[in-house]
């Protein structure tokens, strides 16, 4: 929250579609669990509506969006649709069991998607756009729409449907720069004029929407606020459409830190910044760039002697913004193989973890494995190891062993024992290189027709004994899933975060069909 005395006028609404816009992007598909926990947390750090996904497109994307309606406890709870009825009908009973729930149904306004998308004429989609509202506002009094592609949209045409869609019940109006083409004086003046313009705009909430094609969401975002927009859509780490939407840590902390210029507010505990960026990293398996703004994990890091220097007299020098108010812990307990249950359970805590009892069991269980192969444990070592305690504790296949010959004699060869829904398997099989033998040997035991889309591998920490952290991303039928793991063994972190990504499209299978696991082959 801003320190900054604080007036209604200035109040800025922070609108997350990370669980929408994020999760619609290439790769960044999240479990039904994964979504509820990235949902909890926005709900506990303050976010105002949570954007849960978009009922109409699959009957996993419609449960996710009803469980996080009834779960929410504090934040309006938002589905999106499109003009039809039906799309419109499907997610008001989506969000059906929220205590305050929105809909949020959007059009193409553009003479482009007018033409090519749509193919309708401007008097169609002017008509649409009444009808799409005055559905909306049949289910709910809360309705939000969007002109998509509104910045390249006629200026007249826009305020005439900026006015119907606010006549009909919009109680918010979004203007999305869908294809992130603006540049921030554009879009000021652009919200200006419709502001100006448009007859009734007092009746509506206006709000951004920006995508970062030209890396200019967050100051294109940051201007429509300053032209008079009181809500800012967002995502956590920026993750989007194409090059990603606006990141919500870098508003949030932009209104916070600069709020001499941008003299606006809101409801976001920054301490949860660093936390939701993990998690969510985490959930898609999109890992934060190193020097991303705010999150990344040099954001803090200080390496050349001069810097250091600076730094050390006083922190002023090169730091805008002390690291505890995102929720970067300066100090830190000193984590190794003399340490116990106790000071495991604080150190989580005070990362912002909150796990059941047993999954708090096998994560020290993990943890004091881990200590005896490796002799400092960092607190990025934790968050791996208890992230991927999380992310298996749902999974119906687990490794239990594996073994590995390498070198320059090949060919090399991996056995593996894997427990597949409670049943041991046993497989030993060759490969070009080590990797490929553990995945074949994954493929005996689990037949399955994804594709390896990607398979990428580095260091979560520094030194030799570093553990490694391995990204797989499969594909099948059109939709990928990636997953992480992390062990001091790169093989071993490999054949995890396989069965990571393969566990994610069986449980979907599953959902998706009430069908069952793909037949595991005969065991040794
Ligand atoms: O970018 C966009 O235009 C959107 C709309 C659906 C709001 O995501
Ligand atoms: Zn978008």
């Amino acid at each position: 929250m801003t320190t900054a005395k604080q007036s209604d006028k200035d109040r800025v609404v922070i609108f997350d579609t990370t669980l929408r816009d994020g999760e619609q992007c290439p790769g960044a598909t999240m479990t039904f669990e994964e979504k509820l926990e990235v949902a909890e947390l926005l709900d506990t750090m303050g976010v105002d509506i949570i954007e849960a996904g978009f009922p109409i497109a699959s009957d996993g994307d419609f449960e996710a969006v009803r469980e996080i309606a009834r779960r929410t406890k504090n934040a309006v709870v938002c589905g999106l649709s499109r003009a039809a009825h039906k799309d419109i009908d499907r997610c008001a009973e989506a969000i059906k069991p929220a205590r305050r729930g929105r809909i949020h149904t959007f059009l193409s306004t553009s003479p482009v998607h007018m033409k090519y998308k749509l193919q309708m004429e401007p008097d169609a989609v002017h008509d649409m756009v009444i009808s799409q509202v005055t559905r909306a506002r049949n289910h709910t009094d809360d309705v939000e729409w969007s002109s998509e592609d509104g910045t390249r949209t006629e200026f007249d045409f826009l305020c005439k449907c900026v006015e119907s869609a606010i006549k009909a019940g919009a109680t918010t109006i979004n203007i999305p720069d869908t294809v992130g083409y603006s540049v921030p004086e554009e879009y000021f003046d652009l919200f200006k004029r419709v502001r100006e313009n448009v007859p009734n705009s007092d009746k509506a909430v206006f709000s951004v929407h920006c995508h970062d094609d030209l890396g200019m969401a967050v100051a294109n975002s940051m201007a429509g606020v300053r032209a008079g927009a009181r809500q800012i859509e967002c995502t956590i780490n920026g993750i989007g459409e194409r090059a990603g939407n606006a990141a919500l840590e870098e508003v949030v902390m932009a209104m916070k830190v600069r709020n001499d210029k941008l003299p606006f507010w809101n409801n976001i505990d920054t301490t949860m910044l660093t936390r939701a960026s993990k998690v969510v990293s985490a959930a898609t398996s999109f890992p934060v760039q190193y020097n991303k703004a705010i999150v990344g994990r040099n954001a803090f890091a200080h390496e050349s002697g001069i810097h250091q220097d600076g730094m050390l007299k006083n922190a002023q020098t090169y730091e805008i913004m002390l690291p505890e108010t995102v929720g970067v812990k300066q100090t830190s307990l000193v984590m190794g193989k003399h340490s116990g249950r106790h000071a495991f359970i604080h150190k989580l805590e005070e990362m912002g973890y909150k796990l059941a009892q047993n999954q708090l069991e096998d994560a020290f269980v993990r943890f004091k494995a881990l200590a005896d192969r490796k002799k400092d444990i960092y607190d990025e070592d934790i968050e791996a190891l208890v992230d991927q305690e999380i992310a298996q504790s749902h999974d119906k296949i687990h490794l239990v062993s594996m073994s590995v010959v390498a070198g320059t004699r090949g060919p090399q060869r991996a056995t593996m024992k894997l427990d597949v829904e409670g049943k041991i398997m046993i497989a030993e099989e060759e490969g070009n290189g080590p990797v490929d033998a553990v995945f074949n040997c994954i493929k005996a035991l689990v037949p399955h027709t994804a594709k390896l889309e990607l398979y990428q591998v580095h260091a979560v920490t520094a030194g030799t004994d570093a553990q490694a952290e391995v990204s797989v991303r499969l594909s099948q039928d059109g939709r990928s899933v990636t997953s992480r793991a992390s062990d001091p063994d790169t093989l071993v972190a490999s054949a995890q975060a396989y069965l990571g990504a393969l566990n994610k499209i069986v449980m979907k299978k599953q959902r998706d069909a009430g069908g069952d696991m793909p037949k595991a082959a005969a065991g040794h």
